[in-house]
């Protein structure tokens, strides 16, 4: 079987070999003594070009239309050097067996379709070259990321779905509810149980086995627990938020990187979150030339130039409270007023790095308390939490961290000051009642990475089945 990967010019080794591909016809190109096949099988951007003269077995299938856009095939022939300009080599083609035909109506056909159009079709856009790159630089960002970590000594660690914290506090929180056995029974819906407050399906009051419950914010709070064992631990899982936020840079479904690390300041952590960053960055770059080509030609012209920077220079580091006066003195009109204390909005965030800063991840370090959340360390002047936020261009804020609040009675304090319920908090507080030390970590969001480094603009395009206010389909 032929996975010929890595672009054009790899393949020129195994010329003379019998090979087997096996795919999906992305077109059709029937000349008079000649039929051009190309076939992709998604291990590579790159298509295997399969030159078919009517003596190939199974020709007829060409013939009788049944080798079309869609569908699938398998093809036997030997790999020749190619007279084309756009590839090295291609199969010349002994056999073809279709696998599964394509009707007629498939709508992913040659011609450019819109990425918004590809959208109402996330079964099928996998199968095109954008989707088809982005899913493997994900992939391989997931890759990177592990890789980072573990050789870095920090343990995975897996941190719940359900919960009854709120670690941001924010009550972004989507509720856990139980379906009633019985009554499920009673559905008519074709699907089976499809929840219908009309139909009384739904108990709202009995919750989670008769007790509140919610899709997590965020792992952090579990994830220290294990920093405080284990000392630098991560996690990476899906986390949720119910903010009705109709933005190319928020989902209500995300997968966040949340390192926790002991005995460590805000120091520490941004520069975990420096090395971390040029770590996936670079390798992406290594080991997804060909995807990478792709993007930097059809997606973001200049991406590779602008991701070599990130992963060879120093990132840019300021106070919020320089930030704000950077802003303050920038000639630009912004919609969101600024002054010290506001929370920075994306446009301010994005004056930052892309025009004060040219380009370059800026962390912002220092933020005002009542901004931020509760765990945050509370710096000496009493006004400010070592926090940090690392924006980026085009994105914005990819990662969101802080050093957290080590010490139980400026915890308990910060809690009452919130008005948020300590009993729920007890576990937490617990890790600050036996064998407290200074830690710190930060999140970072993975669809975002994913916008980061490819260049993709609506987040909805970095993640295989977005989900966002009112759109769960697929
Ligand atoms: O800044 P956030 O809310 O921080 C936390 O959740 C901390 N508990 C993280 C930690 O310190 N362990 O979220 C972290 C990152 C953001 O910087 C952003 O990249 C991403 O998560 N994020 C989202 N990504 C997509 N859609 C959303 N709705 C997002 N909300 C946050
Ligand atoms: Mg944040």
């Amino acid at each position: 079987i032929a996975h010929i990967k890595g672009g054009p010019d790899e393949g020129l080794d195994r010329v003379g070999q019998t090979l087997v591909v096996m795919g999906w016809v992305r077109t059709l190109r029937v000349q008079s003594s000649v039929t051009f096949l190309e076939v992709n099988d998604g291990s590579c951007l790159s298509n295997m070009q399969c030159v078919m003269n009517s003596d190939a077995e199974g020709y007829d299938q060409v013939e009788s239309g049944l080798i079309a856009t869609g569908a699938s095939i398998w093809v036997q022939g030997i790999l020749v050097a190619s007279q084309g300009s756009k590839q090295k080599v291609e199969l010349k083609v002994d056999k073809v067996v279709v696998v599964g035909k394509s009707d007629p109506s498939y709508p992913i056909q040659k011609k450019s379709v819109s990425r918004e159009f590809l959208r109402t079709k996330a079964h099928l856009r996998p199968r095109t070259n954008t989707f088809g790159a982005v899913a493997r630089v994900r992939n391989a960002l997931a890759y990177a990321t592990h890789k980072f970590f573990q050789e870095n000594g920090f343990v995975w660690i897996s941190s719940p779905i359900i919960t009854t914290s709120d670690c941001e506090g924010a009550g972004e929180q989507f509720c856990v509810t139980t379906l009633i056995p019985s009554s499920r029974e009673a559905t008519d819906s074709p699907v089976g149980a499809i929840p219908s407050t009309k139909d009384g399906l739904i108990d709202w009051s009995q919750d989670f086995f008769g007790k509140p419950a919610f899709l997590t914010v965020s792992g952090q709070l579990n994830a220290e627990t294990y920093a405080t064992a284990l000392s630098d631990v991560y996690t990476f899982g899906p986390t949720f938020r119910a903010e009705n936020s109709n933005t190319s840079r928020h989902l209500a479904e995300f997968w966040m990187i949340e390192p926790e690390l002991a005995f460590a300041d805000l120091n520490d952590d941004m520069a975990c979150a420096t090395a971390y960053l040029q770590y996936v960055v670079r390798h992406v770059l290594d080991n997804c030339k060909e995807d990478m080509e792709f993007f930097n030609t059809w997606i973001e012209k200049g991406i590779i130039n602008r991701l070599n920077d990130v992963a060879d220079k120093d990132f840019v580091q300021l106070t919020y409270t320089d930030a704000i006066e950077l802003l303050l003195k920038a000639e630009k009109k912004f919609e969101f007023p600024v002054k010290w204390g506001c929370d920075l909005q994306s446009e301010h965030e994005r004056y930052i790095t892309e025009e004060a800063f040219n380009g370059c991840p800026v962390i912002i370090r220092d933020y005002p308390k009542e901004i931020k959340a509760f765990y945050m360390r509370q710096n000496d002047d009493g006004k400010t939490v070592a926090a940090m936020d690392m924006l980026v261009p085009r994105v914005g804020e990819l990662i969101g961290g802080s050093q957290r609040e080590e010490r139980l009675d400026y915890l308990e304090n910060r809690l009452d000051e919130l008005k948020l319920n300590k009993e729920s908090y007890w576990w937490y507080l617990d890790l600050h009642r036996y064998g407290s030390v200074p830690h710190a970590g930060f999140g970072l969001g993975f669809e975002r990475l994913v916008q980061f480094a490819t260049g993709i603009e609506n987040i909805r395009d970095a993640i295989p089945f977005p989900r966002t206010p009112g759109s769960a389909e697929f």
